[in-house]
């Protein structure tokens, strides 16, 4: 009900009656005033004035459901949001969802984590409300192998959700890594429930710096504010966000991975570059050539041997 009458004063784009209100929300002016009380609990800043009704003044900055839905036209990711101030990870709180056998396109917003994670058992520095930390839920019905291109599917997403809100162009350091300017912006964390050859659920998490400032910032980081110097509504870059993944998501399902793969290998920072792979404790040094079918990084070592790898930390030679 908040949301529906949050709808109706955003509509209105001026004052709204208690009684025009109660009428379209089919609820009494006593249950619409207890729901303005909680909108404001929420930080929404709402006026009242007597004879004219209600007017919103402004949003609060927090990644509020009812904020990131109103206008999300997406068909799987987003129907169902969760928002919480602080959480250990929303890697762990979308997965305990998963388990309770929440939707696929689940969303799980924090404002911010104490034991935010990366890749390979590092920690990502969450500053309350500065960032972006969510996790996505997907149920794909393909195998656990394929996981990859879901990771870069979304970088692919979070890049093309960047540029459109912020202008700023973004690259994907394979596998997960985005990137502005060769600093590190934001990055992707792709965890599984599976068997063998059956993938029960996909968590997607995508951390981004934001607003984040340059001393909270860990070396070779930036934000998007840092890139841009002005503060960007997370608001607007999570709703573009989940509708880029919706969108892919279901080009993904419908057409394969190779319809998405050009823009991806676009947007590379690695591919056409000397690089040296650490890659399950081995190391393989040559020239990034391509990115495959499966989402494989595929180096040429100097020996002309093309080497597949599906993980690893990428160190640009030059
Ligand atoms: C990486 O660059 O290694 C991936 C970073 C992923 C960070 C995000 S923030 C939201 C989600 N929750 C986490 O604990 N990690 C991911």
């Amino acid at each position: 009900m908040k949301q529906k009458i949050l709808k109706h004063i955003r509509k209105a784009n001026a004052y709204i009656s208690g009684e025009d209100l109660s009428s379209v929300c089919d609820i009494s002016r006593a249950a619409i005033w207890k729901h303005i009380q909680e909108l404001r609990h929420d930080g929404y800043d709402i006026e009242a004035v007597p004879n004219l009704g209600y007017r919103l003044v402004s949003s609060p900055d927090k990644l509020l459901p009812e904020e990131i839905k109103f206008g999300l036209d997406t068909k799987i990711v987003g129907k169902n949001i969760y928002h919480y101030d602080v959480v250990s990870s929303s890697m762990d709180t979308a997965f305990k969802l998963a388990l309770e056998s929440s939707d696929e396109g689940t969303v799980v917003c924090a404002e911010s984590q104490h034991a935010g994670r990366g890749r390979l058992g590092r920690s990502w520095v969450s500053p309350k409300s500065k960032g972006i930390y969510l996790s996505v839920i997907l149920r794909p019905h393909f195998s656990p192998n394929e996981a990859p291109r879901l990771t870069l599917l979304t970088a692919l997403a979070v890049c093309e959700a960047i540029k459109k809100i912020t202008g700023i162009d973004c690259q994907i350091k394979w596998p997960n890594d985005i990137l502005v300017n060769e600093k590190k912006v934001g990055g992707i964390l792709t965890e599984l429930n599976a068997e063998m050859d059956r993938t029960k659920f996909v968590i997607l998490g995508i951390g981004i710096n934001v607003n984040t400032k340059k001393n909270f910032l860990p070396a070779r980081a930036t934000s998007l504010k840092e890139e841009k110097s002005e503060a960007i509504s997370r608001i607007e870059l999570v709703r573009e966000i989940l509708r880029q993944i919706d969108h892919l998501y279901l080009v993904f399902q419908k057409e394969g991975f190779a319809a998405i793969l050009e823009k991806i290998k676009h947007l590379s920072s690695t591919l056409n570059k000397r690089v040296k792979a650490i890659s399950q404790g081995k190391e393989i040094e040559g020239q990034a050539t391509d990115i495959d079918k499966d989402g494989a990084l595929l180096i040429r070592k100097d020996s002309g041997f093309l080497e597949k790898i599906y993980t690893g930390d990428i160190i640009r030679l030059r």
